[in-house]
C-alpha cells in the first residue's frame, strides 16, 4: 500500500516548497561528476511533480538555483543552466498535458537568453493548468527579493502611487515575487543540512519544516508522502494555545 492512501485529504498542504539539495554528494558517493548528480535531479523532479499532483498539492515551488549559485565554478553553472533548457524542452508537453502551470521566481534577468526564453515559453505553453502551479525559483534569493521590494516600495512612496502609512504586511507582501501565492505550509529540505538558504525567509514566517537526509535524486513519491503524513501529525498554533485550536476544529 502507498503512503498516499494514509494521508488526510482535509488536512493537505496547499503550498509545498521543497530546497533541492543534495545532487552534487549523490554523485560523488557514485565516483560520478557532480553533473550526473544534477542530471539525476531532474527525474526526482518529474517524479515529485507528479506525486504533488496525485496528493492534490494545489502549489509546488522548487528551489532551483539561488542567487549564490552564481558563484559556483563557471563549467558547473553552465551545466547547470543547459540542464533547464533541456529540461524545460523536455517536460512543458507532460506538464500541460497534466494540467501543470508553470510560473517563476527569481532574477531572471541574470540568466542566459536561452534559459529566460524555454522559461517563458514553458510559462506561456502551460497557463491555464488548473491542477498544480509549479513554481520554480531561479536565480532567486530572500534577500534579492527584499531588496527589490523595498527598493519598489520606495519608489511607489516617493512618486505618491503608495502613502507611507498604507505600508501593511499584506501591502509588502503584495512587493514580493510571491504574491500570486499562498504562504508555504510545509518547507522540505533534502541532503542532510537544516538550513534555509536564502529562501522564502518572508514567506515561511509559520511554515513546518521537514528534513530528511536523503539525497535529492534519491527522493521520490514515497519520501513525499512521507514528508506530508509527518506534517499533518503536527500542532499549527500560529502563537495561540492548544485549547484554541480544537475549540475551532
Ligand atoms: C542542489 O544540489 C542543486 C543546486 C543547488 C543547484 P547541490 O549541487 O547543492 O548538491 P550538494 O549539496 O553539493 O551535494
Ligand atoms: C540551496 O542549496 C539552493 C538550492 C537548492 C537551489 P545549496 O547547496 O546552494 O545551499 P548551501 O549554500 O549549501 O546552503
Ligand atoms: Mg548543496
Amino acid at each position: 500500500m502507498s503512503l498516499i492512501d494514509k494521508l488526510d485529504h482535509n488536512r493537505l498542504p496547499a503550498h509545498l516548497a521543497i530546497i533541492m539539495d543534495g545532487n552534487g554528494r549523490w554523485a560523488k558517493a557514485r565516483g560520478l561528476d557532480r553533473s550526473e548528480g544534477h542530471r539525476e535531479g531532474v527525474e526526482a523532479i518529474r517524479r515529485v511533480v507528479k506525486a504533488a499532483s496525485a496528493a492534490s498539492v494545489q502549489y509546488l515551488t522548487l528551489y532551483a538555483f539561488s542567487t549564490e549559485n552564481w558563484c559556483r565554478p563557471p563549467d558547473e553553472v553552465n551545466g547547470l543552466m543547459d540542464l533547464m533548457v533541456y529540461a524545460l524542452t523536455r517536460e512543458t508537453a507532460e506538464l500541460k498535458k497534466n494540467g501543470v502551470s508553470v510560473i517563476s521566481i527569481g532574477n531572471l534577468e541574470r540568466l542566459p537568453a536561452q534559459v529566460r526564453e524555454s522559461l517563458e515559453d514553458c510559462i506561456r505553453e502551460t497557463a491555464g493548468g488548473k491542477k498544480l502551479t509549479l513554481v520554480i525559483a531561479l536565480s532567486y534569493s530572500s534577500k534579492w527579493e527584499l531588496t527589490e521590494a523595498t527598493r519598489q516600495i520606495s519608489r511607489d512612496v516617493k512618486s505618491g502611487l503608495l502613502q507611507l502609512e498604507e505600508i501593511s504586511e499584506e501591502i509588502l507582501g503584495n512587493y514580493l515575487t510571491t504574491r500570486s501565492l499562498p504562504d508555504p505550509d510545509l518547507l522540505i529540505r533534502t541532503g542532510g543540512e537544516q538550513r534555509i538558504s536564502n529562501f522564502l525567509l518572508w514567506q515561511c514566517a509559520y511554515a513546518e519544516f521537514y528534513f530528511t537526509d536523503t539525497f535529492w535524486p534519491d527522493f521520490n513519491e514515497e519520501e513525499l508522502y512521507k514528508a506530508i503524513l509527518d506534517y499533518q501529525q503536527r500542532e499549527r498554533r500560529f502563537g495561540r494555545i492548544s485549547e484554541q485550536i480544537e475549540f475551532e476544529q
